[in-house]
């Protein structure tokens, strides 16, 4: 299993803190935002990560995580995204790197301390997603269950209009090699983006689609209000630690 980390995007959200660098690095707590989920994919027992960067500060990842052995990688390597295209265009730039393996995918954004490692050591094929429930659905993919049978996942659904249903798909997952296939058949969405959520409905109809719950800490930092609520979180742990 390979790691991919995905930290593109200008960050215009949270603009005036990424005037000067790139979202991704910015401070939750003590670290760069980009260290939380390197240290998950670590902690699930995978040393080879690609990050792919982008945006006018994509130098800034090296000065911040050089070769990544501070990290406890093996082995780390940088791609460059040449446009906001979106997280399934973003993940296909990672190919050559998969080089045929299975690939547990992290958004850079995403800094939680879920434990990964029972998932990643039984993946054999098909794709494994993590949900959780949210208070502000329409931000999201949204993961739609079966009425009668709960377990069973029908779609997913990109930010919807409505609060029917409130279980996120978190920013990591984990895929076979048949995800760079399945990039090739999405069409641009409304918001000119190749979604990852239409690569993982393509996995849902194939049959081949696992999902669990989510146990731990995520958040995205995709608002300021989840900016500070990852902060505080992480400072609290940290503090409580001590
Ligand atoms: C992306 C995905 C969405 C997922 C979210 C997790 O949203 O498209 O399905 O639930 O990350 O953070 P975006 O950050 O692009 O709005």
């Amino acid at each position: 299993m390979k790691g991919v980390v995905l930290a593109g995007g200008l960050g215009t959200r949270l603009y005036p803190l990424t005037h000067a660098t790139n979202k991704h690095l910015l401070p939750i707590y003590n670290k760069p935002m980009v260290y939380y989920p390197i240290e998950a994919l670590v902690k699930a027992g995978i040393e080879e990560v690609m990050v792919v960067v982008g945006g006018p500060h994509a130098g800034d990842f090296i000065s911040v995580l050089k070769n990544g052995k501070d990290l406890g990688l093996k082995h780390l390597e940088y791609a460059y995204q040449e446009r906001e295209g979106g997280i399934a265009d973003a993940l296909s730039i990672c190919r050559d790197f998969a080089d045929g393996e299975n690939i547990t995918v992290f958004l850079g954004d995403n800094p939680t301390d879920v434990d990964i490692s029972e998932e990643v050591r039984s993946f054999k094929e098909g794709a494994h997603i993590f949900v959780k429930e949210v208070s502000d659905p329409t931000r999201f993919g949204i993961a739609v269950f079966d009425d009668k049978n709960k377990k069973k996942l029908l779609k997913i659904v990109e930010k919807p209009k409505d609060e029917k249903h409130n279980l996120a798909v978190a920013g990591l997952y984990i895929y076979d090699k048949k995800v760079f296939s399945y990039i090739k058949k999405c069409q641009p969405s409304a918001r000119n983006e190749l979604e990852i959520t239409d690569v993982n409905n393509f996995y849902i109809k194939a049959g081949t689609m696992k999902w669990s719950y989510l146990t731990g800490f995520w958040s995205d930092t995709g608002t300021f209000q989840s900016l500070y609520l990852a902060n505080k979180y992480w400072a609290e742990k940290a503090l409580l630690e001590k």
